[in-house]
C-alpha cells in the first residue's frame, strides 16, 4: 500500500522552513501532497494561483511531491486522496498548543488520519510567512530564507 501524506498550510508564501520539513518528510512517505488551505476568511498576501505557482517552482526535482488546494476540510481531502497521514512542522514550544487543538479537531472529524510532526532545524525555527513579508516590505534581503520562485513572485507584484 502506498504511504501518502498531506502537508497542509496557508503557505502565504512558502518558505525554506516549510521546504526543510517537506524534504525530510518526503523521505518517509511514498507521496506527499502539499495542500494549500483556500480559506476566504483569512486575509492572504498571495492568491491561491500565485501560491500554487510559487510552490510548484520550489518543489521541482522532488518527484514524489504534488501540490493542490482545497476550500474544504484537510482530513476530508486526505480521505478522498487515500492519505492516512498529515504532516506538520514544529518550530518552538509556542507552536505546540495550536497544533494540539488542531490535531484534536482533526481527530474529531476522522480518527483514522494521524498527524506526524517534524521538528524545524535550528536555522529555520524563526521563519514565518509574515516575517518574510515584513522583511521584504522593509527592504531586507529575503533570498536566503525563501525559494527563488517566491523572490520572483514578490518582484513581479512590485
Ligand atoms: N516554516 C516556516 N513557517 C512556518 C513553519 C515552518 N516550518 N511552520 C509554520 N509556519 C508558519 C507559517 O509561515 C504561518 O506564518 P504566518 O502566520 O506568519 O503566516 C504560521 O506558521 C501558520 O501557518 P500554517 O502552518 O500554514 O498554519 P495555518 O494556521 O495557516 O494553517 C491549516 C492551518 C491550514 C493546516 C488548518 O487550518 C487547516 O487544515 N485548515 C483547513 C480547514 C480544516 O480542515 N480545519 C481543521 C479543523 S476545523
Amino acid at each position: 500500500m502506498k504511504r501518502i501524506a498531506i502537508y497542509p498550510g496557508s503557505f502565504d508564501p512558502i518558505t525554506n522552513g516549510h521546504l526543510d520539513i517537506l524534504k525530510r518528510a518526503s523521505k518517509a512517505f511514498d507521496e506527499i501532497i502539499i495542500l494549500i488551505a483556500d480559506n476566504s476568511n483569512k486575509h492572504s498576501r498571495f492568491s491561491v494561483k500565485e501560491r500554487l505557482e510559487m510552490i510548484k517552482g520550489a518543489v521541482e526535482g522532488l518527484n514524489n511531491v504534488k501540490v493542490d488546494s482545497t476550500k474544504g476540510l484537510t482530513v476530508k481531502y486526505a480521505k478522498e486522496h487515500g492519505a492516512n497521514f498529515l504532516i506538520r512542522g514544529l518550530r518552538a514550544v509556542s507552536d505546540f498548543e495550536y497544533e494540539f487543538s488542531l490535531n484534536a479537531a482533526n481527530e474529531y472529524i476522522d480518527h483514522e488520519i494521524d498527524t506526524v510532526y517534524f521538528m524545524s532545524t535550528t536555522g529555520h525555527a524563526f521563519i514565518s510567512s509574515s516575517y518574510i513579508d515584513s522583511l521584504y516590505q522593509s527592504g531586507v534581503d529575503i533570498s536566503p530564507l525563501v525559494p527563488k520562485s517566491v523572490v520572483k513572485m514578490y518582484e513581479q507584484k512590485k
